[in-house]
C-alpha cells in the first residue's frame, strides 16, 4: 500500500522538485498550494515529467475547513511542508503578512495534524537561523535566536514550535536547514525562473548571459572573505530533495511511538563566492558577465556554509552534483 504524503506549497521552486521525486519513489503525493508565488503551468511542467498529474488541492492553508476536508478525503502517512513566503526584502515591509502567513497557518496545519494522528513532518527550515557569530563552517547544535527580519524569524518560531511540540504532542520532525538551493530539474520542466527581477544570484548571473539584464549588482566588495565579496554553500536542488526521500525512509525505520526532533543541514561543506560564481559562469557560458560592485545588502551574513557532516553520517547521503554541472544545466535551459 502506498504511503500518502501531504505536501504542502508543492507548487513552489523546491515543493515541485519534491512531488516528482516522491512520486517517482512510489509514494502517493496530496499538494497543496493557493499559487501566492506559483501558477497552475507548475501542473503543466509536472504532467510532463511523470505523464500524469498527482492529486491537487488548490486551496490557502489558513482555510481551515477546506484543509480540514483534505485530511478527512485522504489518510496521510506524513505532511513535507514547504508553503511558506520567503522574501526577506518583502517580509521587512510586509511583517504582520508574514507572521500571519508562514506562523499562523502552519498552527492551522499542525492543529489539524494532531486531529488526525498524523505526527510525522518533514519542515522546510533554513540555515538563515543561525546567529552570525556562531564559528563556520555551522553545525546544527550552533545557537539560532539572532533572527533580524520576519522570514528568519518565522523560520527559527517554527522550529522551536516543533521541537515543543515533538516533546509534548509526540510529533515526529525531520527539521532541514536548507543553505543555497539553485538549479533545477534535469528534464528543464521545473525550475527557478522568476518571471519578475531575480532576487538570488544564479537566476540573475544566468539572465545577465543572456542579455536580459545590463548587468550584476555585487552587493559589496569589502568583506573579510577571499576575495571581498560573501561566499555561500550552494546545493543543486535535485540533490536537496534526494535527502527529503531518504530521511522518509530513515523516519519509516524510527520506532512509531517514540518522538523524534532531528535537524540537518542540508549544503555541501564548500562555499563559493559570488566572484567565483561569476568567473564559472563565464567559463561555461563563454558571455561576458558584466557586474558592478555597489554597496552592501544590509541584513545578509557575509560567510554561510554549513558542517553538512550529520546529514553525511546518518542518512549516508552526499550531494553527487558539482556547481559546474548545475551552471552548466542552468545554462544548457537559458540559453535554450
Ligand atoms: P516558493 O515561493 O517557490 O514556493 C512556496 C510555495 O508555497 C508557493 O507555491 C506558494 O504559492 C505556496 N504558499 C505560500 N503560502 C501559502 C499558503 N498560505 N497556503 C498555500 N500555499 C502557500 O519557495 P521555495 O523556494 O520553493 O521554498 C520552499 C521552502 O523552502 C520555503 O519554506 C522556504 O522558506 C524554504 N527555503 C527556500 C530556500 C531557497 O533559497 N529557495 C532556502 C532555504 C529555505
Ligand atoms: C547569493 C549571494 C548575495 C544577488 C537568499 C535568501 C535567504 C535564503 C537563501 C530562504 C549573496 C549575492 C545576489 C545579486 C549579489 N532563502 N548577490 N547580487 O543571499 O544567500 O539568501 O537565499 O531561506 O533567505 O535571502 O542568496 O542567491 O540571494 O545571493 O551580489 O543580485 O549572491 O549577496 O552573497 P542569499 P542569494
Amino acid at each position: 500500500m502506498k504511503k500518502t504524503i501531504l505536501i504542502t506549497g508543492w507548487m513552489g521552486y523546491i515543493g515541485s522538485h519534491a512531488v516528482v521525486a516522491f512520486e517517482q519513489a512510489w509514494y502517493k503525493t496530496v499538494i497543496v498550494d493557493n499559487l501566492t508565488n506559483s501558477c497552475l503551468s507548475a501542473i503543466r511542467s509536472i504532467w510532463k515529467i511523470l505523464w500524469y498529474n498527482p492529486i491537487f488541492e488548490e486551496l490557502d492553508l489558513r482555510d481551515k475547513n477546506s484543509l480540514d476536508k483534505v485530511f478527512q478525503k485522504y489518510n496521510f502517512d506524513w505532511v513535507i511542508h514547504f508553503a511558506w513566503l520567503k522574501s526577506v526584502w518583502e517580509s521587512c515591509d510586509y511583517a504582520l503578512k508574514y507572521y500571519d502567513n508562514n506562523i499562523i497557518w502552519s498552527i492551522v496545519l499542525f492543529e489539524l495534524m494532531e486531529k488526525y494522528s498524523v505526527k510525522n513532518i518533514i519542515f522546510s527550515s533554513s540555515a538563515t537561523v543561525y546567529n552570525p557569530e556562531n564559528s563556520l563552517p555551522f553545525k546544527e547544535k550552533d545557537a539560532v535566536w539572532k533572527t533580524t527580519n520576519p522570514y528568519w524569524t518565522s523560520k527559527f518560531l517554527l522550529e522551536k514550535m516543533l521541537e515543543e511540540l515533538s516533546i509534548f504532542a509526540n510529533f515526529r520532525v525531520m527539521n532541514l536547514r536548507y543553505f543555497n538551493p539553485i538549479w533545477a530539474h534535469p528534464s528543464w520542466y521545473i525550475w527557478e525562473n522568476p518571471e519578475w527581477l531575480p532576487n538570488n544570484l544564479l537566476p540573475y548571473i544566468m539572465k545577465v548571459a543572456i542579455w536580459e539584464l545590463n548587468k550584476l549588482s555585487i552587493f559589496g566588495g569589502d568583506y573579510d572573505t577571499v576575495d571581498w565579496t560573501w561566499v555561500r554553500d550552494y546545493i543543486d536542488v535535485v540533490d536537496l530533495i534526494d535527502w527529503h526521500v531518504l530521511a522518509y525512509k530513515r523516519f519509516e525505520k524510527i520506532d512509531l511511538n517514540k518522538w523524534v526532533f532531528e535537524i540537518y543541514n542540508l549544503g555541501v561543506w564548500k562555499w563559493v563566492s559570488v566572484l567565483e560564481m561569476v568567473r564559472t559562469s563565464k567559463k561555461i557560458t563563454w558571455k561576458d558577465i558584466k557586474f558592478e560592485i555597489v554597496d552592501r545588502r544590509e541584513g545578509d551574513l557575509a560567510s554561510v556554509y554549513c558542517d553538512a557532516s550529520k546529514a553525511l553520517n546518518v542518512l549516508w547521503w552526499k550531494a553527487k552534483t558539482s556547481l559546474e554541472t548545475s551552471l552548466k544545466n542552468s545554462w544548457e535551459f537559458y540559453n535554450k
